[in-house]
């Protein structure tokens, strides 16, 4: 049997570039090598958004995402976190198992302790249980379906590994393999992607290209990309240029050889390689983003998709909480 790879997707906002090349896409890689598991943290990101509308349509949008750069329902399950009810019950009981300490230690809580701390408030200022005890219910997604492997961002890591920490203190206790011990996967492969300033692309900066914008928001997005004021007769730099730093992603190392010569031998000016940038990158993502509105045009095809990955998910979840209420003496 293959190992099992899961992993969870927050529907915070519109995807970007940066979400495409650094998640996305190689989290659909996995699919040709392990069982796969993705699914809609939508509780997750209750966390952040209260505006019951928005949360809906996030949801429904990210899994048109996926589906559009090919995620494939019949090899993959693919699922909503809330049509699970068994991650809010093995919560609980992972909760019981977790000391407070670990939680105080996690990199999101404390970020935002420090904030507050450097802003002159109260530590706790605006932070909720739900913030704090993020970890457990992501160790719920994990641990519920037994993944080997949890493919993250280098941000996620610290959450997979209290996930195996908190598996290893059940298992130990009861004297048995309860829990599958997760391992978390990050892709080394993934740079950091830039947006238009140069900084990383991140919705929090306001400096991102968003996957699935019509060509013309979208070569207007590029011509947005900051540059310096270089003109079209000069060599230019490509290692400097975040125009460049974007190409790149999209060629193959020969193309990318092609395009570097093209900048350092001069006679190209910005409004070009713009324009060159855009081309490319309409090219990949025109079949997706068709694909995205004939989703976005269906919900029930989308529903359809969910439910059927709800099924499959909660065979699974079901069958292995009742070994483990069992095993922890629950009726
Ligand atoms: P944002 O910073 O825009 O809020 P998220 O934190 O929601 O993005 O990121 C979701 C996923 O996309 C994470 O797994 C993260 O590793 C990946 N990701 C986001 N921005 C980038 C980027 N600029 N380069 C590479 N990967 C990224
Ligand atoms: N916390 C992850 C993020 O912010 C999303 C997530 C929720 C997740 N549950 C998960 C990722 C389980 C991997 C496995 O991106």
């Amino acid at each position: 049997m293959a190992l099992r790879a899961l992993t969870g997707i927050k529907p915070t906002g519109e995807p970007h570039i940066g979400n495409w090349l650094g998640a996305i896409k190689p989290a659909l890689a996995l699919a040709s090598t392990y069982d796969t598991f993705y699914f809609i943290a939508d509780y997750h990101a209750l966390n952040i958004i209260y505006d019951a509308e928005a949360l809906r349509k996030n949801s429904l949008s990210i899994a048109a995402t996926y589906l559009a750069f090919g995620l494939n329902p019949s090899q993959s399950v693919f699922y909503r976190q809330s049509d699970i009810p068994e991650v809010f019950e093995l919560a609980w009981i992972l909760a019981c198992f977790t000391p407070k300490g670990l939680m105080n230690r996690a990199h999101s809580y404390k970020d935002a302790v420090a904030k507050n701390m450097g802003q002159g408030k109260d530590p706790d200022h605006n932070i909720n249980m739900g913030l704090y005890s993020y970890p457990v219910l992501m160790a719920a997604d994990i641990l519920l379906l037994g993944a080997h492997v949890v493919p993250v961002g280098a941000d996620q890591k610290q959450h997979v590994e209290i996930a195996r920490d908190i598996a290893e203190r059940i298992n130990h206790n009861y004297g048995q393999a309860l829990f599958t011990l997760p391992e978390p996967r990050i892709d080394n492969q993934v740079k950091t992607i830039v947006g238009l300033d140069g900084r990383k692309m991140s919705k929090s900066y306001d400096n991102t290209i968003p996957v699935f914008l019509d060509e013309k928001p979208l070569s207007k997005r590029i011509n947005q990309i900051v540059t310096n004021s270089q003109t079209p007769d000069e060599p230019k730099d490509p290692d400097q240029s975040f125009i460049f730093a974007l190409h790149k992603l999209l060629l193959s190392p020969q193309e990318e050889s092609a395009l570097r010569a093209k900048y350092q031998a001069g006679g190209m000016g910005w409004g070009q390689a713009k324009k060159d940038l855009f081309e490319a990158l309409n090219a990949q993502l025109s079949g997706p983003r068709a694909e995205y509105q004939r989703w976005m045009a269906d919900p029930g095809a989308l529903e359809k998709v969910l439910g059927e990955g709800r099924d499959k998910a909660r065979r699974q979840a079901s069958e292995f909480l009742i070994r483990l209420r069992n095993a922890i003496g629950i009726q």
